[in-house]
């Protein structure tokens, strides 16, 4: 089975057999333009690009196309793909973490009426959501707006260079705010009450689901085999969970990407009264997930090392060390717990979950003249937890029992930021044996949807293992307790100057004429 990821960094391409033994996989990065502050995009041929140059490594070297039984696709969710007439793309994709629309948001609830508008998606509207990245395109861009065929979905960007079709499936499809989660299809009354055309949007199918086969012209381009089987897959954060095994009530996952996200598989399409959480399908038929979403996670300490990390970049170099290890397990273990009250908020690009807010920012507070470099990096290790840690509450508020917290993504690999989330949670964190991200859940969300595995849940059963556990140390977890509701407050202490220093941000680009 194949997994492909679309990630924000770049794309992946996974190859593993039916007992979730990895036999090949490759990796492309690819750039991010940010044209404007709180704008993100890219354009999707580069991902095009990426995931054929992985294709062409992958396939014919280590597996043999005629190996290859079905493929499952994964990417970044919410991004807005548009398609003209004959297919070309019209502008560039408007990512996830693109803040540009906060009045378009603010205009779909207006229309809808806050209770409304959760009763039809069980969600809200928020910037990085699907639908107002199409009213915004339609309010600043007729010209393109009017030439728009098709929206799709990253990862449905590059099924449709496949395989030809126009199709997503319910777990990516539920980020676009355009879905009725509860009903698991596409909201006939949002999509006539924003005046979308229904056409506009591809056909939605449940994750397993094998829509479309590999075409001629793709087969050429990527050495895949003609008619190889492409399943639904899902969005990166319901096909990581699948790779996580997290695919019963009681099971989270908290996964430090890039962004952040505490993952909830539920039996039932649950809500947070407030909609902190999202609330969508999972990529398991008949189960629903909620989530908490922070913009900016791994992206905090992926700042750190850019911005301050440069003697361990040239150090990871010559010793051929990774300089994340370098930040995460030899620096940062040189400050205590708790960085003697330096507290990290790592709103960088502004929040989703708990604080939905464009204009939030990163903040270092608390610094004295003791501080050191390895405060620095832990307290940004720590604001990182803190800010998990908002998600998982809003998570047991809703009744879920939490049985066990798993961690992924950078945030699983590196031993100190396990026990910082043990010690903040004050829960047992485990990782899986199998931490390739979710191109690994996209592959084995194929394998259900070819019949190698009986269902999502059974291929999870075979190919998923746990692989360490870290317990809370109890001295630790009870300062962080402390320090916990200091970075509570802190939030709603800045909330006004986060607006203040925007607007003043703003005018001073507006005052230089910068586009
Ligand atoms: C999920 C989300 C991000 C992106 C990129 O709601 O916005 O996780 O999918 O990883």
């Amino acid at each position: 089975m194949l997994g492909i990821d679309v990630a924000t960094t770049g794309a992946k391409v996974l190859a593993i057999d039916e007992n979730g033994r990895v036999a090949s996989s490759s990796f492309r990065p690819y750039p991010l333009q940010t044209p404007r502050p709180n704008w993100a995009e890219q354009d999707p041929e580069e991902w095009w690009n990426a995931v054929t140059g992985c294709l062409r490594e992958v396939v014919g070297k280590k597996v043999r196309a005629e190996e290859i039984e079905a493929i499952g696709l994964t990417g970044q969710m919410h991004g807005a793909v548009v398609l003209g007439r004959n297919d070309e793309v019209l502008r560039p994709c408007i990512l996830w973490c693109d803040q540009r629309t906060a009045s378009q948001c603010d205009e779909i609830m207006r229309k809808f009426g806050r209770k409304r508008f959760i009763d039809l998606t069980n969600n809200v509207a928020l910037p990085g959501f699907t639908a107002p990245k199409i009213l915004w395109i339609r309010e600043n861009e007729p010209g393109i707006y009017s030439k728009i065929k098709k929206v799709l979905l990253p990862k449905d960007y590059v099924r449709f260079r496949l395989t030809g079709e126009f199709a997503t499936e319910v777990s990516d499809a539920s980020g676009t705010v355009l879905f009725d989660v509860k009903r698991r299809r596409w909201s006939d009354e949002v999509l006539e009450e924003l005046q979308i055309p229904r056409e506009m949007m591809p056909d939605c199918f449940e994750s397993p689901f094998l829509s479309g086969e590999v075409s001629g012209e793709a087969a050429s381009a990527t050495g895949l085999r003609k008619g190889t089987p492409v399943a639904g897959g899902g969005g990166d954060q319901a096909a990581g969970a699948v790779g996580n095994g997290i695919v019963r009530s009681g099971l989270v996952s908290c996964t430090i990407g890039t962004s952040g996200v505490v993952f909830a598989s539920c039996d039932e399409p649950l809500v947070d009264p407030e909609a902190r959480l999202h609330s969508f399908c999972h990529a398991v038929p008949g189960k629903w997930h909620v989530m908490g979403v922070m913009l900016s996670a791994g992206g905090s300490f992926r700042w750190f090392r850019d911005a301050l990390g440069g003697e361990e970049v040239g150090l990871g170099k010559e010793r051929g060390v990774d300089p994340y290890v370098i930040l995460a397990d030899e620096l940062a273990p040189q400050a205590e717990p708790g960085c003697e009250g330096l507290i990290f908020l790592p709103y960088l690009m502004g929040e989703r979950t708990p604080y939905p807010n464009p204009n939030a920012k990163g903040v270092f507070f608390g610094i004295t003249l003791r501080h050191k470099k390895a405060h620095l990096a832990r307290s940004v290790m720590e604001g990182v937890a803190y800010g998990m840690r908002d998600s998982l509450e809003l998570v047991k508020n809703l009744g879920i029992e939490i049985e066990q917290v798993r961690a992924s993504g950078g945030g699983g690999r590196s031993p100190l930021w396990r026990q910082i989330q043990a010690d903040i949670y004050n829960a047992e964190i485990v990782t899986v044996s199998v931490d390739e991200g979710p191109a690994f859940g996209a592959a084995l969300i194929a394998g259900a949807g070819a019949g190698i595995f009986r269902s999502v849940e059974d291929a999870c059963g075979k190919a998923v293992a746990l692989a360490t556990r870290t317990k809370p140390v109890q001295e630790n977890a009870k300062l962080y307790e402390k320090y916990y509701e200091v970075y509570k407050e802190l939030y709603s202490s800045l909330v006004e100057e986060f607006d203040k220093v925007s607007r003043i941000v703003l005018e001073e680009l507006e005052s230089k004429k910068v586009p």
